[in-house]
């Protein structure tokens, strides 16, 4: 069965990392394997899959075409330039935050500086960019993970960001649904909420593939 044969669906995966200095970074838990799996599962169902991806040592899936990135600037300049598009899934953990500026050499403890204040600017929403471009790809899919009230949190985003879909999943504190092999998903559209697994993280995102085939015209 090939329900995206002739699709061109992109997909974004994984962390970034935001440089402070030559050595160290800001990331996150996000280790990619959700958005691999959707690739994967998009590609055998015939599409045409992009997968922007952030620094994670994952294999790419066969037949998917992979672009590398490690910031969050990087991924929106990437994912930009994939446009026009059927699908965008939005899957990676971007970082709302990047330092101001990158230090050219590593930062050195001052002498009786008993802490360091670092000043963080915003970095541009993607996926709010994407559902607003004038070539908006006919579904656009975001994804919420949430600590505490997940509904709430994931409903406000789907509006916010003038969303077709979301995939919302509670993580744990100590970012458990990050870095696991299984997860439970509930997407939101406008009118209501599907629950996909709990299952392994490939049939989690053959499901939510399946789901946004049907919603193509
Ligand atoms: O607002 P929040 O970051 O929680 O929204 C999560 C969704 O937004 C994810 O789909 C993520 O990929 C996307 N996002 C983005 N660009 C950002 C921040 C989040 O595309 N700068």
């Amino acid at each position: 069965m090939s329900a995206l044969a002739g699709r061109r669906v992109v997909v974004s995966a994984g962390p970034t990392f935001e440089d402070i200095d030559p050595v160290r970074f800001l990331g996150n838990r996000s280790s990619g394997k959700m958005g691999f799996a959707i690739a994967a599962a998009a590609t055998g169902l015939g599409a045409q899959v992009t997968l922007v991806a952030g620094p994670v040592a994952l294999p790419t899936p066969a037949g998917v075409a992979r672009i590398d990135v490690r910031s969050a600037a990087q991924m929106h300049d990437a994912v930009m330039a994939t446009l026009p598009c059927d699908v965008y899934i939005g899957a990676a953990a971007v970082a709302d935050y990047t330092p101001a500026t990158i230090a050219p050499d590593k930062l050195k403890k001052q002498p009786g500086q008993g802490g360091l204040t670092l000043e963080l600017v915003r970095t541009r929403d993607i996926l709010a960019d994407v559902a607003a471009h004038p070539r908006r790809p006919r579904l656009v899919v975001g994804f919420a993970a949430e600590t505490r009230d997940v509904e709430a949190y994931a409903r406000a985003k789907l509006a916010a960001k003038k969303l077709d879909l979301i995939a919302a999943n509670r993580v744990g504190v100590d970012g458990s649904g990050f870095e696991s092999d299984d997860n439970t998903l509930v997407v939101f559209d406008a009118d209501g909420a599907t629950t996909l697994g709990p299952a392994s993280k490939a049939d989690v995102a053959t499901q939510l593939v399946d789901l946004i085939a049907a919603r193509l015209p």
